[in-house]
């Protein structure tokens, strides 16, 4: 079947995923990716399918609700997955204002753009789809209750042998009340309302579906991961949030573009899917684990980068323990991650000391330099 579909922030860390599964899988469809290039999208993400017939880039900002308007009757779009976001915590810290203006009126401005046009068409809302990305931080934190861990209630065929324990008994489900803390997620939860009342009121249809932390290729070097990989390359100081016991999700980023997938095509109209992979990791650790693959990779021997941890002042409200329960996404749909948490990391790593020119246009800044010069006659 022809359909058209509009990605937005496929020019971001997982967006880029999602827009890189989508273009090669259906041929048949027209992915427009919609990015403004903040500092956070980068087109170097999606080099090996932008000459592909089925892919169109439009830099615009979700915010114009009229350039919104104006895209979606262009294109004839009937499926919009929605992504663009501003996406780092520490950022919403110091200007929550950029938080609420991309999150929540961007949000706003293109589910009104998408309502005004499909209510308009013959079919209105038939065969139509606004399939809304958010985040297991609106539901707040957990505690930490088993601070050495017990055994996870939980079987994946992925979750990792080594490491496949819980830090508590509780759980985010997809019935939990949300409580969100930091602007960031305080920002993604008026998102997620919206969009819900969209379905209620107007009958829009509607999916939201609540992430645990992706990591993986192409993830911009301000978050946890890409961030140590790249300081313990350089000998730089790890800055270690608190005392490093705070415990977050892992999910490999190509699992959550195969989840995204199979919601968008299957998911009912109005529901809410969590999406998680059993795998919790306390900040310390999985800091540890990055440091030993760095340097085996880098061929130093082993211990030779731990001296680089830092302990540094605890981010503000910073949530103890985020764990997903994504039972029903398994349940219901079949999906479950398909990577060993080892396999993930090692890629990973790899990918990164392998991408070094990646890496390095983006500390230095040439990538958005190079689209300021690209865009400005436009
Ligand atoms: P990212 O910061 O890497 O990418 C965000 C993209 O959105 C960038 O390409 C940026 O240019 C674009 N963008 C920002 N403001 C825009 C605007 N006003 N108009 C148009 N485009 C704009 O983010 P990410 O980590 O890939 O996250 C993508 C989505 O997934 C976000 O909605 C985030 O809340 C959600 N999410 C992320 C994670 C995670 O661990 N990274 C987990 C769960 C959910
Ligand atoms: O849970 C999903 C969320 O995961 C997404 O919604 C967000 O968009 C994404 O950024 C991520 O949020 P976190 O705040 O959990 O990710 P971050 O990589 O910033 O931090 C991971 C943990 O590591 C967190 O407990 C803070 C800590 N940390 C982070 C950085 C950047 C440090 O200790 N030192 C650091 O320098």
């Amino acid at each position: 079947m022809k359909r058209n579909i509009l990605i937005t922030g496929g020019a971001g860390f997982i967006g880029s995923h999602v827009v890189r599964l989508f273009v090669n899988k259906y041929p048949d469809y027209h992915i427009v990716n919609l990015d403004k290039l903040t500092y956070a999208g980068n087109l170097a993400n999606l080099k090996d399918i932008e000459d592909k017939p089925n892919y169109t880039f439009v830099r615009a900002d979700i915010a114009d609700l009229d350039e919104m308007r104006r895209i979606i009757a262009r294109y004839n779009i009937d499926g919009i997955i929605h992504l663009a976001a501003e996406s780092h915590v520490d950022r919403s810290i110091k200007d929550p204002f950029t938080f609420a203006r991309t999150n929540v009126m961007g949000t706003l401005a293109l589910l009104q753009a998408a309502k005004e046009y499909w209510e308009a068409l013959p079919e209105k809302y038939e065969g139509k789809r606004f399939y809304h990305i958010s985040t297991d931080e609106v539901y707040g934190a957990l505690e930490l209750t088993a601070p050495e861990g017990i055994e996870s209630p939980f079987t994946t065929t992925a979750s990792s042998a080594e490491h496949h324990h819980a830090y508590g008994e509780e759980f985010f489900l997809e019935t939990t009340k949300y409580n969100p803390h930091s602007p960031y997620s305080a920002s993604k939860a008026s998102s997620d309302h919206f969009v819900r009342a969209y379905h209620d009121t107007y009958g829009m249809p509607t999916i939201v579906t609540n992430c645990s932390n992706n990591y993986g290729p192409y993830q911009f070097p301000e978050k946890l991961i890409p961030l140590f990989i790249n300081n313990i390359r350089h000998r730089k100081p790890l800055p270690v949030y608190g005392k490093g016991e705070n415990v977050r999700d892992w999910l490999f980023v190509e699992d959550h573009a195969r989840a995204i997938d199979l919601i968008f095509h299957e998911g009912k109209n109005a529901e809410t899917y969590n999406i998680g992979g059993f795998n919790e990791w306390k900040n310390i650790d999985i800091i540890k684990v990055i440091i030993k693959t760095v340097d085996r990779l880098l061929g130093n021997p082993e211990g030779h980068s731990i001296d680089l941890i830092t302990y540094v002042t605890d981010r503000a409200g910073h949530d103890l323990r985020y764990a997903i329960d994504s039972r029903k996404l398994q349940r219901e749909l079949g999906w479950e991650p398909s990577l060993q948490f080892e396999e993930g990391i090692e890629r990973t790593v790899r990918w990164y000391l392998d991408n070094q020119e990646w890496m390095d246009n983006i500390t230095s800044g040439e990538y958005e330099k190079y689209y300021d010069d690209m865009y400005s006659n436009r």
